[in-house]
């Protein structure tokens, strides 16, 4: 799929104003129109957009417009939102792990939801932020995910049950629980075993006197990269159908989603430029070497886990390569296992398109590797 095809709109961005590479150029109107689809998909959720995607400023002001909720993971996303014009009370401080300080920040600044998964972050939340909401985070498996989200977050449902009955012990409120399937997930069916283990926390907590109020099923809604995935409705179908069996009727919580990658992904294309270029040798591979790789902004090729549609202005005849970034660390390596060709009569100086780049990408980049500067990123459309 060419640039153009994939979206008109940056294709004549990118010819008219010819960007210094590397870079990433965002359309607005993508963000709006990936909002309204979540919000048609799932209906019965509200959904609370994943700063950590794309901390954009421009992007995170129009989700305020459309009236989205937050997902914030650090001070800095806090005040990043509130500066754009989110309301305290949309954002859910949804990073397990926080500083004291940071909470009681958050908590000062009139954020009132948090999440925990063990209980001294549980006690830090009842000390820094008396009174405020708190949820427990369950540990999910990522199976059916491209980008695993490993066991770093989460706990069993037993001790979520005993965690929560101590929240309201400690005068906090048992506001609910959470999961996340992990991120670029396929699999639709993968969000039912963590809806029932928290239908049965939920059972056993109510039976403690503890009335939970809110699910959160977190991110994993996919993005279109190079394979295909299917449409989010049939994601919010199987979702809706794994509630309708686990929490019937009047039973059924508060739903909150976490979308990131979902709502950004796709409006964005990251722009490079092919700095040099091994021809192979003695039976060894094509190289291209590019001038963004694992640390200008395509961190998420770690492991080739998830991987883009590339392109570029050249046609004729392919042949594999490796691809590379452009800084002298062997890690920097784009793609090398994954069957990728590139024209054969590409030259230094090209450009060279990722389709797809508008999440997980300008935020990843590194501040300064190698001497390289952060990956700039260019908002276009009037996301309206
Ligand atoms: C707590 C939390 N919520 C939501 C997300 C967003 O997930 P995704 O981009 O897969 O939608 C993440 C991503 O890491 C996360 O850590």
């Amino acid at each position: 799929m060419t640039v153009a095809a994939f979206s008109p709109r940056i294709a004549r961005w990118l010819h008219d104003h010819d960007p210094s590479t590397p870079c990433l150029v965002l359309d607005l109107d993508v963000v709006t129109r990936r909002y309204h689809e979540q919000r048609a998909a799932l209906p019965y959720a509200t959904p609370y957009y994943a700063v950590k995607a794309s901390p954009e400023p421009a992007v995170i002001a129009l989700l305020v417009k459309l009236g989205a909720c937050f997902d914030v993971a650090s001070r800095a996303e806090i005040d990043l939102c509130l500066a754009n014009g989110a309301d305290p009370g949309s954002l859910s401080y949804g990073n397990t792990i926080k500083k004291s300080a940071d909470i009681a920040y958050a908590h000062q600044r009139g954020v009132s939801t948090f999440v925990f998964d063990n209980v001294r972050e549980l006690d830090k939340i009842a000390e820094a932020a008396p009174g405020a909401a708190v949820y427990c985070r369950l540990l999910s498996e990522s199976a059916g995910a491209r980008w695993r989200l490993g066991d770093n977050f989460g706990c069993s449902l037993e001790y979520a049950v005993e965690l929560m009955t101590r929240a309201a012990q400690l005068g906090l409120r048992p506001y609910g629980l959470s999961f996340h399937v992990g991120s670029q997930q396929l699999e639709p069916a993968r969000w039912e075993p963590n809806i029932a283990a928290a239908a049965e926390a939920f059972e056993k907590l109510r039976a403690n006197d503890v009335e939970l109020e809110m699910l959160n099923l977190g991110g994993g809604f996919p993005a279109r990269y190079a394979e295909p995935v299917l449409p989010i409705i049939q994601f919010g179908k199987a979702i809706e159908q794994a509630l309708d069996r686990w929490f019937p009727g009047a039973r059924r919580p508060r739903i909150v989603t976490e979308p990131g990658r979902s709502i950004s992904a796709e409006a964005g294309v990251l722009r490079t430029q092919v700095v040099s270029v091994r021809e192979p040798f003695e039976g060894a591979d094509r190289w291209v070497y590019l001038d963004a790789g694992r640390f200008g902004g395509l961190a998420e090729t770690e492991g080739e886990a998830i991987q883009y549609r590339v392109e570029t202005e050249r046609g004729g005849p392919t042949q594999p390569v490796i691809m590379a970034g452009p800084t002298c660390d062997s890690i920097d390596v784009i793609y090398r296992d994954a069957a990728y060709a590139l024209p054969q009569e590409l030259e230094i100086g090209d450009r060279v398109d990722f389709l797809s780049a508008g999440a997980y990408t300008a935020s990843y980049s590194s501040i300064g590797f190698n001497g390289f500067p952060p990956l700039p990123t260019h908002c276009i459309g009037g996301g309206s």
